[in-house]
């Protein structure tokens, strides 16, 4: 599915899916949890790439993290300047995120990485292992399938997604040269149709020693 239709999808959308996520944080202590986790340990600049409405972003923000947002919705990053004009989010893509070779601490893929085609998920996480520094951190939010099983499409609500079993999903990351450090696996709350899983990563460190 290319790109544009994605950015299409969540345009027509942006103001919907702004109002029904508008309580996300503060309706499920699993992500808090997490992303209290995930902020004690990132040092240095963050990305919340895929970021939506931005309130992920902020929410980092308030948890001391130096962090900016980036999604490929026009509309929904200009939902998130408005919403936090202090701040910052571009408009971009998860396959080329424009940021040098080793220069964030962190990236958080909450929910974005789920529309990108299986076959192109490595390639999108070799992105994302280039642009963090060696011990940075990677936190990703998905919906889970069973352990072991192929990546499957499913009809999400605003443009087609693909559940990923954590083990499957960590292989791809290790490939990639992050390691999976940490899991969170959990039932569907009500008005949620599937498992949710939470995956914190770690870009490797060059060995020192060898
Ligand atoms: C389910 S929403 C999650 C938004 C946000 N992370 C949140 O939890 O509120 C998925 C978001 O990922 C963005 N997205 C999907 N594919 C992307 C890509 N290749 N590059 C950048 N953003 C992407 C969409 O535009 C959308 O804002």
């Amino acid at each position: 599915m290319p790109d544009e239709a994605v950015a299409a999808a969540y345009d027509a959308v942006a103001e919907l899916y702004t109002d029904v996520t508008r309580d996300q944080v503060a309706t499920d202590p699993y992500g808090r949890a997490l992303f209290t986790a995930f902020a004690e340990q990132v040092r240095g600049p963050v990305l919340d790439a895929g970021c939506g409405p931005g309130r992920i972003t902020a929410h980092l923000r308030d948890l001391g993290l130096a962090i900016s947002g980036l999604d490929l919705s026009e509309r929904l990053i200009e939902t998130a300047r408005s919403a936090y004009p202090d701040l910052r989010f571009d408009l971009g893509d998860l396959s080329a995120l424009p940021h040098g070779d080793g220069t964030l601490g962190g990236i958080v893929s909450w929910y974005s990485f789920i529309h990108i085609p299986p076959e192109r998920l490595p390639s999108v996480f070799a992105e994302f292992a280039r642009a963090l520094a060696p011990g940075g951190k990677l936190l990703l939010g998905f919906f889970a399938e069973e352990p072991g099983a192929q990546p499957a499409p499913f009809d999400h609500r605003v443009i087609r997604a693909y559940r990923w079993a954590p083990d499957r999903l960590a292989e791809l990351l290790a490939a990639a040269g992050l390691t999976a450090t940490a899991w969170l696996l959990r039932e569907p709350y009500p008005k949620e149709r599937f498992r949710q899983a939470i995956v914190l990563a770690e870009r490797h460190r060059p060995d020192v020693f060898r």
